[in-house]
């Protein structure tokens, strides 16, 4: 295949150059969440989160209502603090029984002397609302602010991230305590920004719950008869005949359960509204954010971007044993997604562990050097905070053998403290960074809903060698996205709803469902020149689960694809099938490769067949294709790859035809990455060995300057076990 110019989008690439491009003002962009095509001129550096405190935060959850009983442990806490480097702490994230002790009587002299204390240190607080946790006297006085089960019990009291989010009273309660807590501390010096609870999750199967279900699900389909068309429920007899009749707990129906999520998502959204509301009224100018948990299937964390003014997220990867580089790359993959939800706006690190996580079946501690690289990772990647679960360990409960900054013994003198304390100091060379964006041509397509629909959906295959119920989608998008991470080329991690306009490759892998409008976007986004790649199991239902017709993948990517795929094999672990690339492949992916799980039998119409299958009755039908299609191109790649060669190759060869940028132009080792961080001017380079051996890379002719040291790297560079570096050019 030639090196043309299809796949090129003159408008993106052809008058600027990419690193230019991230310097100039006035780029248009569609504003992240809003599909179509809202544009607004993209910044070229955003504000920091603190108006007037222009540096990377620094902090951890701190839990003083957890000591007020030895005053003298929050003393010390602060003087630790001066020598941490940490600026910036979450406060009273499941301190309500202590706010309130008991109904009605609010107790907030302990909150004002440690607000009052940390300005006067000129410190922040990112003030948590307490609904994480609800005191007991609220759970014995009202019942219903507990959660009903899916066997229909109501719970006990149990422990946090539990309260029912639609129980009239909770709201109310929430309501009063925030809109105290806004009013006590709005224009308070210490105040950076409101906690919204903590990790929302779950659901309640209480009447009020199930009673604003059934009026959404009404809203969403007017009539009965629209939604047990919608659910093809007269499938085995399901028919509803009245609204009452619906309970997501009873339901072999897949749209039902797919709309029970969504559900689930638009209530945790409503109910973060609601705890907004006093909030914004008192403090319009503070920002809100809620912590979230990397792709946690429970929530479509991209609903709550409109009602976030920053996203943040806990981030607890195992970067342990000898391929820990792979779970670096899922932890970038995530740091990405939390990144491309503002469109580019810095997001915020909320929780880290500075050390072990006592929840982890194997809770190792990090090595020397592996704290400052996994803060670096995040910050290389759009992070504008490095905050950690926790400051200082409980005595009791459930987190006091869980990391901290603040161990139980010996505080200043541990090997932890002394990690955070440099990592603190480091970070006075980043302020710089802040504000600064990464605008990647490439973006990987990962979709809460269509991971739903695949977990409803029975077949092709049920579970994989490696198991999960979803059919791996999420560990495929990573898969897809590993290969950019290993040539240090910038990705965006977008969903089927964000605009397709700012790319110039968009990996799509598993669309398996086609929300309404994707098929055209994908379409016109083609047309125009955007390159765009496929997989097995995509267009294969519509956004009530229900399977399109006339040939897969269907709704309109069929003719996109220029492929028809006729059948959907399942594989078994040993499976001797074959990817082999047919000769003269501009690829460089050459000999055999193995696919597992999945096997389609494709028919070209109209697309080049770039790669065929080796064995079975379908030897020599295409593995992989590629259609022309306006000034674009679309791929299709019809089998699971079993090892990361395919990938590699295939991916490589995308990046060089279509002269995508690499951070640097260098070729980096296994496990050895590179980030790029530009604005105002400036291009930091984030440079990281995630492997434990030396690693060496060939800086050739580019001078590259340590901005903590003035040390300048260039030629062949060795690379220590976790060395991570923030660079400018010399
Ligand atoms: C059974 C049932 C059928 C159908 C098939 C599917 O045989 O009787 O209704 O569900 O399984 O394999
Ligand atoms: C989550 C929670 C924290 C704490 C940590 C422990 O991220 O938000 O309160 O429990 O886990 O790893």
């Amino acid at each position: 295949m030639s090196d043309s110019t299809v796949g090129r989008r003159p408008f993106l690439k052809g008058a600027l150059g990419s690193v230019a491009l991230l310097a100039v003002p006035g780029r248009l962009f569609a504003i992240a969440g809003q599909p179509g095509s809202a544009s607004a001129p993209l910044p070229d550096r955003y504000p920091p989160i603190i108006p007037g405190f222009p540096h990377i935060l620094h902090g951890a959850d701190w839990n003083p209502d957890q000591w007020l009983h030895e005053p003298s442990v929050i003393d010390e806490d602060l003087r630790l603090m001066e020598k941490s480097g940490c600026n910036t702490f979450s406060v009273g994230i499941f301190a309500w029984s202590t706010l309130e002790p008991a109904e009605g009587r609010f107790e907030l002299a302990w909150l004002d002397d440690i607000m009052n204390r940390l300005a006067a240190k000129a410190r922040y607080a990112f003030l948590a609302t307490p609904s994480g946790a609800k005191p007991r006297w609220m759970s014995e006085t009202y019942p219903e602010v507990r959660r009903v089960n899916r066997a229909g019990q109501r719970e006990l009291h149990g422990s946090r991230h539990n309260h029912c989010f639609t129980s009239p009273v909770y709201r109310e309660k929430v309501r009063i305590i925030n809109a105290k807590l806004a009013d006590r501390y709005k224009g308070h010096k210490a105040l950076a920004g409101w906690h919204i609870s903590n990790e929302y999750s779950g659901s309640c199967y209480c009447d009020h719950c199930l009673g604003a279900f059934r009026a959404w699900l009404q809203a969403r389909y007017g009539s009965l008869e629209a939604l047990n068309k919608a659910w093809w429920a007269s499938f085995w007899s399901q028919t509803f005949q009245s609204w009452d009749q619906i309970d997501p707990r009873d339901s072999p129906v897949d749209g039902l359960n797919l709309d029970w999520d969504r559900f689930v998502t638009h209530q945790t959204v409503d109910f973060m509204r609601h705890e907004i509301a006093p909030l914004k009224a008192a403090t319009p100018a503070i920002p809100v954010t809620t912590n979230m948990m990397s792709a946690f299937v429970g929530l479509d964390y991209w609903r709550f971007t409109d009602i976030s003014d920053r996203m943040s997220w806990d981030a607890y990867p195992t970067l342990h044993g000898e391929d820990s580089w792979r779970s670096a790359v899922n932890l970038s993959f995530y740091h990405d997604l939390y990144r491309t939800m503002k469109g580019g706006l810095p997001f915020i690190l909320m929780e880290s562990t500075p050390s072990n996580t006592n929840w982890q079946q194997t809770p190792q501690i990090k090595k020397p050097g592996q704290h400052r690289q996994e803060m670096l990772l995040a910050i290389g990647h759009g992070a504008d905070t490095t905050m950690y679960f926790q400051w200082r360990k409980s005595l009791g409960a459930a987190e006091k053998m869980h990391g901290a900054v603040v161990d139980h013994g010996e505080a200043e003198r541990t090997r932890v403290f002394k990690d955070i304390a440099d990592h603190g100091a480091f970070l006075r060379h980043l302020d710089a960074v802040v504000g600064t964006t990464v605008r990647p041509e490439v973006a990987v397509v990962q979709d809460w809903e269509v991971r739903w629909s695949l977990m409803y959906t029975q077949g092709p295959r049920q579970q994989s060698a490696r198991g999960p119920f979803d059919k791996e989608y999420l560990q495929t998008c990573q898969d897809h996205y590993r290969p950019f991470w290993k040539l240090g080329v910038p990705v965006d991690v977008i969903e089927s709803l964000s605009p397709f306009d700012p790319y110039e490759l968009i990996v799509a892998p598993m669309l398996f469902m086609l929300k309404p409008g994707v098929a055209d976007r994908l379409e016109a986004f083609v047309k125009a020149g955007g390159t765009l790649v496929l997989t097995y199991l995509s267009g294969i239902v519509d956004e009530t689960a229900l399977v399109l017709r006339g040939g897969w993948p269907g709704g309109g990517l069929r003719k996109l694809a220029g492929i028809w795929s006729e059948e959907i094999d399942a594989l078994y672990p040993d499976s001797p099938q074959r990817i082999v690339p047919a000769a003269g492949s501009a690829f460089s992916m050459p000999g055999e490769h193995p696919v597992r799980d999945y096997c389609e039998r494709v028919h070209p119409e109209g697309a080049t067949v770039l790669a065929t299958y080796k064995n079975d009755f379908y030897a020599g039908m295409p593995a992989l294709t590629v259609n022309t299609y306006g000034a674009g191109r679309v791929y299709y790649l019809a089998a699971r790859p079993a090892q990361d060669g395919f990938l590699d190759g295939f991916t490589r060869g995308l990046v060089s035809q279509l002269r995508l940028a690499r951070c640097l132009d260098v070729e980096l080792p296994e496990g050895v990455t590179m980030q790029k961080r530009a604005g105002g001017g400036r291009t930091f380079y984030f440079l990281h060995n995630f492997r434990r051996q030396d690693q060496v890379v060939d800086l050739g002719w580019t001078r590259l300057k340590d901005v903590s040291d003035g040390r300048v790297l260039t030629g062949r560079t060795t690379l220590a076990p976790f060395a991570s570096f923030v660079l400018e050019k010399a």
